[in-house]
């Protein structure tokens, strides 16, 4: 049975023939109630794509697991080196698909698509050093981050791109600038003879998250700007655009 499914699975990628109503719910561009469609299927959407669509190659977004992630921070007291490593972040399927915007062009294609997550889960190992003032601190082990009440809006951009004779769009930005409720982050340090130092660096951080949220938001936005716009163009590069967003 299993190979029947990828022998199918091979033929529709070969052929280019991939059944995008099977997943995604199809929204007409020039309908009145484009906005309203999208909403129901963003949030059809997130849940075909949480563990993944195989025919589509997309990976499972809910938990996302990303392989590494780097993280460089420094201000005028605390500096800090992070490679984080077997991320998985968990809860984009409890979200709520609050609105939708959807300009879809011949030229250009903008998707702005309103969210609210109640919470997002983040874990992985971590390897590091840090150092506030003279005082050095090496360690690595276990994280985890809990993020509350996310309010956040993801912008696509995309433009349509010719292969042969039909047309595709190629999703050049994907945005995202999430106000968060609350945040708190654990490490656990494998090293004990530096643990305290570790704890006392992590309520530091626990207690002006705001700030450091606000600082490392540019990092975090670029590796989002990464993924969103690769997942993204799974659909949109593989999909033609009138099979996506029909004209009647
Ligand atoms: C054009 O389509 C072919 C066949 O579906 C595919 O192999 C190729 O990667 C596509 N090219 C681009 C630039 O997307
Ligand atoms: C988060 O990390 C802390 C410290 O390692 C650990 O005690 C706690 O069990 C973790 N929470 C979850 C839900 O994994």
């Amino acid at each position: 049975m299993y190979q029947i499914y990828i022998i199918a699975t091979v033929i529709a990628v070969i052929h280019g023939a991939v059944d995008f109503q099977k997943h995604f719910k199809v929204c007409n561009r020039n309908s009145l109630e484009l906005n309203d469609c999208m909403v129901e299927a963003v949030r059809d959407g997130i849940l075909a794509m949480a563990d993944g669509i195989e025919e589509l190659r997309i990976p499972p977004i809910d938990p996302y697991h990303q392989k590494e992630l780097k993280v460089e921070y420094k201000n005028n007291q605390i500096s800090a080196k992070i490679v984080t490593k077997d991320i998985y972040v968990a809860g984009l399927k409890s979200s709520v698909v609050k609105d939708a915007r959807v300009r879809a062009d011949e030229d250009s294609l903008r998707i702005e698509i309103d969210l609210f997550s109640p919470t997002v889960f983040i874990k992985g190992e971590y390897e590091g050093e840090g150092q506030y003032n003279a005082l050095k601190v090496a360690a690595d082990g276990e994280f985890n981050t809990t993020m509350t009440d996310l309010v956040y809006t993801w912008k696509l951009e995309g433009v349509p791109e010719k292969n042969g004779s039909d047309t595709y769009i190629r999703i050049k930005s994907f945005y995202m600038r999430p106000d968060v409720g609350n945040m708190i982050t654990n490490f656990f340090n494998n090293n004990p003879s530096t643990r305290e130092l570790t704890d006392l660096g992590t309520r530091f951080m626990n207690n002006n998250w705001r700030l450091l949220y606000r600082e490392l938001l540019p990092f975090a936005q670029s590796n989002w700007d990464k993924i969103g716009t690769r997942v993204a163009n799974k659909i949109f590069l593989k999909v033609k655009y009138d099979d996506i967003f029909p004209v009647d």
